[in-house]
C-alpha cells in the first residue's frame, strides 16, 4: 500500500523548471554580479566539498569510494531533507540547514563552526548552479504547511504504535524500530547504493534531526532518491488524518532515549551479595546502569573499513567479589549468517573501493563481538596500543561469535595477531540472546584464574582498561573491517564495609578511580553539547 512517487513527480519537476528557464525571468542581478557570486562558492566547494562531492558536484570525490552512504551528486538536483512536497526542489533553506547541520549518520559534516555566514550562503548558491532544475524559475518551490504537535497522553501514544503498524512503517523499519524489517536487507537508494532502513531508536543518527517535529517533516516530505516514502498522500486521499501522522512521528521519537547517550571513561560495576545476573536477559540487569560506548569503522591498518553496520553498545557491569560479569547490548539488522542478506552483502562490496572490500565474497560469516583488556594491568594509566595491542605490550581478549554460538580467550600483538589461548575450557562463561535487531551477551569470568601469565587478573578498587570490537557479518566484516572504539575502563567497586555505610551516591563519587576529573570531563562535556544536540560525544582514536 505504501506508494513510492519520488521519482516520477520529480521528472516532471524537472519538466517544469525546464519550461520555466526556457520563460527566462528577469535575472535578479546583473551577469557580472552573479559570475563573481558563484565565482565565492565556487572557491569555498573546492577547498571544503569537492573532496567528497567531486570537482563538477557528480558526487565522486576521491573520498567517495569509501563512503557509504555516497556524497550526493549535485547534478541530479535529489534533496532529502526538505519542506517541499516529495518530487519538489527543496527551498535554499532547507539546503542551508544541511549545511549548517550536516547529516547525522552520514558521513557529511555540519560547517556553522568552519565557514562564516557569508560563505555557507554562497556555497548553497553554487550548488543551485550544478543543476538546471534550479534554473530562475517563476514559482519559487511552495512550503508545506505543517501544523503543530497535538497533545496527547498514553492513548495516544498507543494510537501511534498501531498506526506504524498499520501503514507498515514494521517492512523497513522492523518491529521494535531497529532497521531490522523483512525489507531492510534488499533496499537501495536511486542509485543502486545498498541504503539501510534508519534504526529509529537513535534519533541522533537521524540525517534531518531528531525531533518529533523533524520525523512528522520527513513523513510528509519522504526521502527523494531513497526508499523512504512520502505519507502525505495517505492524508490527502482520507486514509489517515494529519493529527494520525503526528501521533506517528510522535510515537518514533519516544523510541529513542530523551537525550542522545554521551560515552563515559569508566563502567562501574557495582559489588553484589545476592549472585550475579544468570544471563543477559535476567531481570536483575533492569536496575543497573547502562553505559554508551561509540564506534566507528576500523580505518588505521589495511583493509580499512568505513562502512561499519555496529555504531555503538551499552555495557553494564556487576562482580560478586569472585566473579565479573559483563553484559553488552547492540543492535544489528541480521542475525548473521543468513542468507537473506547476501544480496546486500554483495551491494555494499560492489560499491566500496576494491581495496575495502577485498575480503567479500559469499562465505557465511558470524556476528562477532570481543572484548579487550591489558594482558596485564599497567602501572599508571599506561595501556597497551588501542587497536588490539603491539608485540611489546599485548591485549587479553574475549572473543564471542553468534555461529557456532561460542567464546574463546585470545591474545593478540597487533591487529593481525590473534592467538586464541589453548586449553582453557570454560574459563569466560557466556549465554546470548538476538531479539528483534538486538543482541544482548553476557560475559562471566572468575576475577583471578590462576593463570596470570596468559589471563588477566581482575582486581577490585582501580579502574582496569577495556575497549570492544564489533563486527556484523552479514555485512561482509571480518579481520579488520570491523568496527572500533577507544579505551574505556571498568572499575570493580571495593565491598562496603560493614561499619561505614556509603550511600550510592557517595559511593559513586569515592569510586571514580580517575578521580574526579573525570566526572567533572563527562559532564562538561554534555554542557558543551545539549546546545546542538547532535553531538554524541566521539571515540578518539589514540
Ligand atoms: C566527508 C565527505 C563530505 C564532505 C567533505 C562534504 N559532504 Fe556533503 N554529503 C556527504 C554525504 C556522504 C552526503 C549524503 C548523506 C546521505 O545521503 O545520508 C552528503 C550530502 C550533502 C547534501 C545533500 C542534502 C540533502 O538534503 O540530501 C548537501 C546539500 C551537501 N552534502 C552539501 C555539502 C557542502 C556544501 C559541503 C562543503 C561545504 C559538503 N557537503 C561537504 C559527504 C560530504
Ligand atoms: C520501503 C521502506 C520504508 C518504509 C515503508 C518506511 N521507511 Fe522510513 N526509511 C527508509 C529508509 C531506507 C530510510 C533511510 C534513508 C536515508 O538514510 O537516507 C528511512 C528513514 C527514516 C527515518 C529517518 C529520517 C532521517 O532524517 O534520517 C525515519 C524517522 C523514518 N524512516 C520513519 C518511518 C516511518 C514512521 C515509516 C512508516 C510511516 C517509515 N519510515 C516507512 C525506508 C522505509
Amino acid at each position: 500500500m505504501v506508494r513510492r512517487k519520488g521519482t516520477a513527480s520529480l521528472l516532471l519537476a524537472g519538466a517544469a523548471a525546464l519550461a520555466a528557464l526556457a520563460a527566462f525571468a528577469a535575472p535578479p542581478n546583473r551577469q557580472g554580479d552573479v559570475g563573481a557570486d558563484r565565482e565565492r562558492g565556487r572557491e569555498v566547494y573546492m577547498k571544503w566539498c569537492a573532496g567528497c562531492h567531486g570537482d563538477e558536484g557528480r558526487g565522486d570525490g576521491p573520498a567517495a569510494e569509501h563512503l557509504l552512504p555516497k556524497p550526493r551528486d549535485f547534478t541530479m538536483a535529489l534533496y532529502q531533507v526538505r519542506s517541499t512536497a516529495t518530487g519538489q526542489l527543496p527551498l535554499d533553506e532547507d539546503i542551508l540547514r544541511v549545511v549548517n547541520e550536516g547529516m547525522p549518520g552520514s558521513s557529511m559534516p555540519g560547517w556553522k563552526a568552519v565557514l562564516s555566514g557569508a560563505e555557507r550562503a554562497a556555497v548553497v548558491r553554487y550548488l543551485k548552479t550544478l543543476s538546471p532544475d534550479f534554473a530562475p524559475a517563476t514559482a519559487p518551490p511552495a512550503a508545506l504547511s505543517f501544523g503543530s504537535a497535538p497533545r496527547g497522553g498514553d492513548a495516544a501514544a498507543l494510537e501511534g504504535r498501531d498506526l506504524y503498524r498499520r501503514i507498515e512503517c514494521w517492512k523497513c523499519h522492523g518491529d521494535s524500530g531497529r532497521g531490522d524489517g523483512t525489507s531492510a536487507p534488499t533496499l537501495k537508494d536511486d542509485l543502486g547504493n545498498p541504503i539501510r532502513a534508519a534504526d529509529l531508536t537513535q534519533n541522533w543518527t537521524f540525517n534531518g534531526g531528531g525531533t518529533a517535529p523533524d520525523i512528522y517533516r520527513v513523513l510528509r516530505t519522504g526521502m527523494d532518491g531513497t526508499p523512504m516514502p512520502s505519507f502525505g498522500d495517505l492524508i490527502e486521499g482520507r486514509i489517515i488524518t494529519d493529527e494520525q501522522l503526528w501521533r506517528v512521528a510522535q510515537y518514533v521519537r519516544s523510541l529513542s532515549p530523551a537525550e542522545p547517550p554521551r560515552a563515559r571513561d569508566v563502567v562501574r560495576a557495582a559489588r553484589v551479595e545476592a549472585g550475579l545476573p544468570s544471563g543477559p536477559d535476567d531481570s536483575a540487569w533492569a536496575s543497573v546502569e547502562r553505559y554508551y560506548y561509540p564506534l566507528v569503522g576500523q580505518v588505521i591498518v589495511r583493509p580499512r573499513w568505513f562502512a561499519p553496520m555496529v555504531s555503538g553498545l551499552w555495557v553494564q557491569a556487576l562482580h560478586d567479589g569472585r566473579a565479573l560479569a559483563l553484559r553488552v547490548t547492540w543492535h544489528d539488522p541480521s542475525q548473521s549468517p543468513d542468507s537473506s542478506w547476501n544480496v546486500w552483502r554483495a551491494r555494499v562490496a560492489a560499491r566500496m573501493g576494491a581495496d575495502d572490500s577485498a575480503a567479500a565474497d559469499s562465505t557465511p560469516l558470524p556476528d562477532r563481538l570481543a572484548v579487550q583488556f591489558p594482558a596485564r594491568l599497567p602501572a599508571g594509566l599506561d595501556r597497551p596500543y588501542f587497536l588490539m595491542g603491539s608485540v611489546e605490550e599485548p591485549v587479553y581478549l574475549w572473543s564471542w561469535e553468534s555461529e557456532p554460538r561460542s567464546a574463546v580467550e585470545a591474545t593478540a600483538r597487533g591487529a593481525d595477531r590473534l592467538e586464541p589461548l589453548a586449553g582453557l575450557t570454560d574459563s569466560v562463561a557466556t549465554s546470548s540472546t538476538y531479539d528483534h535487531g538486538e543482541w544482548r551477551v553476557q560475559f562471566t569470568r572468575a576475577l583471578s584464574t590462576g593463570d596470570s601469565t596468559n589471563q588477566l587478573e581482575f582486581v577490585t578498587g582501580r579502574p582496569i582498561p577495556m575497549a570492544f570490537y564489533a563486527w556484523d557479518g552479514s555485512n561482509g566484516e571480518t579481520g579488520a573491517r570491523m568496527a572500533v572504539g577507544s579505551w574505556s575502563a571498568v572499575y570493580l567497586a571495593e565491598p562496603a564495609r560493614a561499619s561505614t555505610y556509603l550511600s550510592p551516591a557517595f559511593a559513586m563519587l569515592a569510586t571514580a578511580g580517575l578521580g574526579l576529573t573525570v566526572i567533572w570531563r563527562a559532564q562538561r562535556h554534555r554542557r558543551k553539547t545539549t546546545d546542538d544536540g547532535t553531538d554524541i560525544g566521539t571515540s578518539e582514536a589514540e
